[in-house]
């Protein structure tokens, strides 16, 4: 069994990996462009994407020091996303992490190119990464198959013209294993990339990260109306102020919770078939369930 961390122990790498990016001098004419992207790379967040990322290398076999560039291109991807998401044309949202959006604070027209370039160096680090080609090119191809029609971007399409339509189970479940479920799903599946794990590995890790990645929407849809904005970080009833479809509005909290249980129970059980060594992302999965920001 190779060496262990603990989620700090990663969130310290990543932090510290993270601020490396974007380093442009003050004396650049690029550097307010730098701070805009900056602003929304290292403003915090749970990071769950990047140790995923990590962890998967790990318990495969592989050093998670040396997959660290793909642990900070999919929290890149995600800053991205989450500042997309965030602007007026989108869920039209002021507050992230507990701060405000990067619309409010760089206006719209930067806020929109820190998105863009996030997602470009995102690539870029994947490609520049410490690790064999073949390491790079399936970490870079997963990645490219979860932001793109199959994935987040065409969850964010379907999600933005459901608005105020009434949509079934199966149309949400769609939109949200896109939206949401896609980048979880990579982080698992480039864990395992990054450490040339097996194709039944790769499996396994796509299962795990479908479970947990459902189940993330759920529990976020359900705290976007049962939390506080100074717990969340974010709005609270933007969902219902968007007309959005949700499982809290399809399902109702009880039904929720149940959802949220089931899929953390199957997630952990198709790991422990797959793989020894599970303890971290079990309690992961776990923690995420019953997650309150
Ligand atoms: C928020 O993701 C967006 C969704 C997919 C629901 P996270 O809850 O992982 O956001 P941070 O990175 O911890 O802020
Ligand atoms: C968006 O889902 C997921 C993304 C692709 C960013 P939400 O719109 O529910 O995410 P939050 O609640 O704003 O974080
Ligand atoms: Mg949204
Ligand atoms: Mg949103
Ligand atoms: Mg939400």
């Amino acid at each position: 069994m190779n060496k262990q961390y603990t989620y700090q122990e990663y969130m310290d790498m990543i932090e510290a990996r993270l601020c490396s990016f974007f380093a442009i001098p003050a004396d650049d004419a690029l550097h307010g462009f730098a701070e805009a992207a900056r602003y929304s790379l290292l403003a915090g967040g749970k990071r769950i994407r990047a140790i995923l990322v990590l962890e998967f290398c790990r318990i495969c076999g592989g050093d998670p020091e040396g997959a660290l560039d793909i642990a900070c291109a999919i929290e890149m991807l995600h800053a991205y996303s989450l500042i997309h998401d965030d602007l007026p044309c989108m869920d039209n949202d002021d507050l992230r992490r507990g701060k405000p959006t990067n619309h409010i604070v760089f206006g719209e027209c930067t806020a929109t190119l820190a998105g863009d370039v996030l997602q470009a160096e995102a690539f870029g680090t994947i490609l520049r990464a410490p690790l064999p080609d073949e390491a790079r090119l399936r970490c870079a191809t997963h990645l490219a198959d979860a932001v793109g029609f199959d994935g987040m971007c065409g969850g964010q399409y379907l999600d933005m013209i459901g608005e105020g339509k009434a949509l079934s189970a199966e149309q949400l479940d769609e939109i949200n294993s896109r939206k949401t479920g896609a980048l979880i799903i990579a982080a698992c599946i480039m864990g395992v990339s990054a450490a040339l794990g097996t194709s039944e590995q790769e499996h396994a890790a796509a299962q795990f990260g479908a479970d947990i990645g459902m189940a993330f929407q759920i529990r976020d849809d359900m705290l976007d109306v049962l939390s506080t904005e100074g717990e969340l970080g974010k709005p609270i009833g933007s969902d219902l102020a968007e007309n959005k479809n949700t499982y809290m509005v399809l399902l109702g909290r009880e039904k929720c919770e149940i959802m949220v249980e089931r899929l953390t129970a199957h997630a952990v059980a198709v790991l422990e078939e797959q793989f020894t060594d599970t303890g971290f992302l079990k309690a992961l999965a776990e923690n995420l369930a019953k997650r309150k920001s």
